[in-house]
């Protein structure tokens, strides 16, 4: 690192302890993963403590900030109506935080083929992974934003083991059960998942995936063949 590199966020060479903004979002990421229940699971328990130690040991390691050019998707629309709503939720915190370095996100849609109607839906920007901007091999870490009346089609990931939290609006995973702001939802690997959005707001979610460094360096994300059907509600 260049030690006479000014300390903002986004310069390239700067490393996370010159970086407030992303400093800030890693520690609220931090302590919604070592606060709150896991529900009496196991899996849950054990993800849990696997996402905060991995996040807690890459902090404390001082990572790069690697900036990448800031993107918007048509989606983003709706991110200050989902900073609004997430305010005002115990997820408060990490909304904020997401909020001020806001300008700086790169959302994108991370499937070679997107059907125009999600194109306009959805997106997402990771924060911590080994695309940056902040740099690790060993966990990823980001957000995913979705309009209202959303279908996410089903899919899958291979090995890697995934939780979304919920920071602002409401969701169904598989059309089984509403989930609300703090909410913490884990899908294993290769087990199929869709997401539906209300009605009227859009739904902002915290997601960790953790896996082995290739696949995370390159997840190949596929709609799965019943997306066709999943979109009908079928
Ligand atoms: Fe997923």
């Amino acid at each position: 690192m260049d030690s006479t590199a000014p300390a903002s966020d986004g310069i390239e060479g700067v490393r996370l302890n010159d970086s407030p903004g992303w400093h800030y979002l890693l520690h609220e990421f931090e302590a919604l993963y070592r606060h709150g229940s896991a529900g009496g699971s196991k899996a849950i328990r054990s993800h849990r403590r696997k996402v905060r130690e991995t996040l807690s040991s890459v902090v404390d390691g001082n990572p790069l900030v690697h900036p990448r050019p800031p993107e918007t998707k048509p989606v983003t629309a709706h991110l200050h109506r989902a900073f609004d709503l997430g305010a005002r939720t115990p997820m408060f915190g990490l909304s904020r935080a997401l909020e001020r370095i806001s300008p700086l996100l790169t959302w994108e849609y991370g499937y070679a083929k997107v059907p125009p109607h999600l194109a306009r839906k959805y997106a997402y920007c990771e924060v911590l992974g080994p695309r940056g901007p902040v740099v690790t091999e060993r966990i990823t870490l980001g957000f995913v934003l979705f309009a209202p009346r959303t279908t996410y089609p089903q899919h899958s990931h291979h090995d890697i083991e995934e939780s979304y939290i919920s920071i602002a609006g409401a969701w169904s995973e598989n059309q089984l059960a509403v989930y609300a702001p703090g909410s913490l939802i884990l899908n294993r690997p290769g087990e199929e998942h869709r997401i539906t959005t209300g009605d009227d707001d859009p739904c902002l979610l915290a997601y960790a995936w953790v896996g082995p460094t290739d696949r995370l360096t390159d997840p190949g994300m596929k709609f799965s063949k019943a997306r066709k059907r999943a979109e009908q509600g079928i």
